[in-house]
């Protein structure tokens, strides 16, 4: 296994569904007895330049239930890459935790920061990708259909960070993935080529379009995230203007398959790009994906830190 976790991209089909294994295992235990302490003496420092609910208390939380413990260092204390440079922190923060978890404006900031530190470092998301969630996903569709192969993963909206990772992780395992985003608002090239790769080798199909009612005929999964992403505020007039075709409501949901699911990273804006009926629909799982967040993420420490 790898040092760190920035990537979906930078692990295997077999590596993803071990750790997705090591969570349901986890989870069992948790849900049952409690975890055992296995990262007593562990301690993760969580770097965080945006906000966030569901990764920080995640985190802290997963820490906690497997005995060790988590330090959340806001924007304003540390300054990466301004009071002081990027690799100065990873290499002071090395001699004093034993893992690193950050959430960047810039990818690249999280790539300098895993490669001055000797200790792993987490990606906790930054503007071109989202691995944790992406593996709390992969986790939410296997409890539900009790498969990922074929499984038909339809993401509805913004081309995004979310989008970028739901996209390499179904290409991974063998899921199917169809995205409809706006002219101009898709994933890039690049990220939709190494995908394609993935893809090959998996089985799985993707399908990049611009029509959210083709993207949702046979969808086992309907996805959807915000029209703006965090860093993209002074855009969010303009995409308010150019996404409402892209809403996941009510009359969208019934072009799916019947029994399909709906998924949102959250936060979530209801009335644009997903209704309250949805939202809270039958049909919803947002709330066990994101306490899934929870179970993935203690697989993903215990991956990193105790195991070769
Ligand atoms: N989905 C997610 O990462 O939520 P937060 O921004 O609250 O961490
Ligand atoms: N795409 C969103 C996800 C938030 C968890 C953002 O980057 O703001």
């Amino acid at each position: 296994m790898r040092k760190d976790f920035l990537a979906i991209a930078d692990y295997s089909g077999e590596q993803i569904t071990e750790m997705l294994n090591l969570a349901i295992q986890l989870k069992k235990e948790f849900l049952s007895q409690g975890n055992k302490p296995i990262l007593e003496g562990k301690v993760l420092a969580m770097l965080f330049n945006k906000p966030s609910l569901r990764t920080r208390i995640s985190f802290d939380m997963a820490m906690r239930h497997l005995g060790g413990d988590a330090l959340f260092i806001s924007p304003d204390e540390i300054g990466l890459g301004k009071r002081e440079s990027i690799a100065d922190v990873a290499r002071v923060l090395s001699g004093y935790v034993q893992v690193i978890m950050a959430r960047v404006f810039n990818h690249k900031h999280i790539i300098e920061l895993a490669k001055w530190a000797n200790i792993p470092v987490i990606n906790g998301l930054s503007d071109y990708n989202h691995p944790c969630q992406a593996m709390a996903d992969l986790l939410t569709i296997f409890e539900h259909f009790g498969k990922l192969k074929n499984i038909n993963i339809t993401y509805v909206g913004d081309g995004n960070n979310v989008a970028l990772s739901l996209m390499h992780a179904a290409a991974k395992v063998g899921a199917h993935f169809s995205i409809a985003s706006p002219k101009g608002y898709d994933l890039s090239e690049k990220a939709i080529d190494i995908g394609t790769s993935f893809a090959r080798k998996s089985g799985s199909r993707l399908q990049f379009l611009q029509n959210p009612h083709e993207a949702i005929k046979d969808a086992d999964v309907i996805y959807t995230d915000t029209w703006t992403s965090m860093g993209q505020e002074q855009e969010a007039k303009k995409r308010e203007d150019i996404f409402p075709p892209f809403q996941v409501n009510s009359k969208l949901l019934k072009e799916a398959n019947q029994g399909a699911i709906v998924m949102h990273c959250l936060p979530a804006h209801r009335g644009q790009e997903i209704t309250d009926e949805v939202a809270d629909g039958p049909q919803s799982k947002i709330f066990q994906q994101a306490h899934n967040r929870l179970h993935a993420q203690k697989a993903i420490l215990v991956q990193l830190l105790t195991k070769d």
